[in-house]
């Protein structure tokens, strides 16, 4: 179903690699107009995401990792400092990012290839180019038969699975992720990784992915940034060199594995103690 490819040399290897996107100093603090009080939701983040690259965020609920995915496809400002993609500070809507929800966000009334080609038509692409470039990435992810299925009669991974190759398609040169395995059970979640993981190694964009699954983050990222109980900073930056191309189901016997798994694990449960003796 999914063809093997080569992989191109990891990010690590490349110090030069282009910077796509970037928070400089940044503050937020969401205001609140009834109690006419601020509460400061990031405190300080700076991060650079570099072409090619696959970083997820991680950090107790409530930390700001979706806020950041937000000032990066300009759906929220910041209060101070500033958000750079693609050169240009991001001001108002950034069409230029793909943005994959927990919500698959399918239109009811299209069928899945019709879905799949939303982007396109609203690009103008010819009909035969739309439909030779959906039904590749429909075989890619193994929906083959099912496009001209409704959203109502597909399963929840098959779904999810179109709204990815949905973002997919238009080449985004950085897509963002919000958690979009989040509703779905273990065994699909895995399938859906391996997927995810098999696309993103042939088209290598920059991806910026948010989950709260430690496992999923190790065996999908070349980056993992770890953030800190609301106000949200930045704790700890782990490179993963973990070798690719992965097989995310046996990530667990990876080298290495363990001692990064441990470590981002200690660093989770520092922050919800800390969280709690702030907050009891
Ligand atoms: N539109 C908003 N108005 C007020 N507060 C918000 C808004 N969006 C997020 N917040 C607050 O900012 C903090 C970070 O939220 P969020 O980025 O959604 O966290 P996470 O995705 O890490 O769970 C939370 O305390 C949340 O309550
Ligand atoms: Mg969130």
């Amino acid at each position: 179903m999914l063809t093997q490819v080569v992989p191109k040399a990891s990010p690590q290897d490349e110090r030069s690699a282009r910077e796509i996107a970037a928070l400089q100093d940044v503050y937020l603090a969401f205001v609140d107009t009834q109690r006419r009080s601020a509460k400061l939701a990031l405190e300080g983040i700076s991060l650079s995401f570099k072409e090619g690259e696959f970083c997820s965020i991680v950090g107790p609920s409530g930390c700001g990792k979706s806020t950041i995915l937000n000032l990066i496809a300009g759906l929220t400002k910041p209060t101070e400092g500033s958000v750079i993609c693609n050169g240009k500070p991001v001001a108002g809507i950034n069409t230029e990012v793909g943005y994959v929800t927990q919500d698959d966000n399918l239109l009811p009334w299209r069928t899945l290839q019709s879905n799949v080609e939303i982007a396109l038509e609203l690009r103008g692409i010819p009909k035969e180019e739309r439909a030779r470039r959906s039904r590749e990435l429909i075989d890619r992810v193994g929906l083959t038969g099912f496009e001209n299925h409704y959203p109502a009669q597909l399963s929840g991974g098959m779904r999810k699975r179109g709204s990815i190759i949905r973002t997919l398609i238009y080449d985004a040169n950085l897509i963002l992720m919000d958690e979009p395995f989040g509703p779905l059970d273990a065994q699909t979640r895995l399938v859906l990784q391996n997927d995810l993981v098999k696309l993103w190694e042939r088209a290598r964009s920059t991806v910026v992915f948010v989950t709260h699954d430690l496992v999923e983050a190790i065996a999908l990222s070349d980056r993992i940034i770890v953030m800190t109980a609301t106000p949200g900073r930045i704790k700890k930056i782990y490179d993963i060199d973990i070798p690719r191309p992965r097989d995310v189901f046996h990530i667990h016997d990876a080298p290495g594995f363990s001692r990064i798994f441990d470590a981002l694990w200690a660093d989770i449960r520092e922050e919800i103690k800390a969280s709690m003796r702030r907050d009891p």
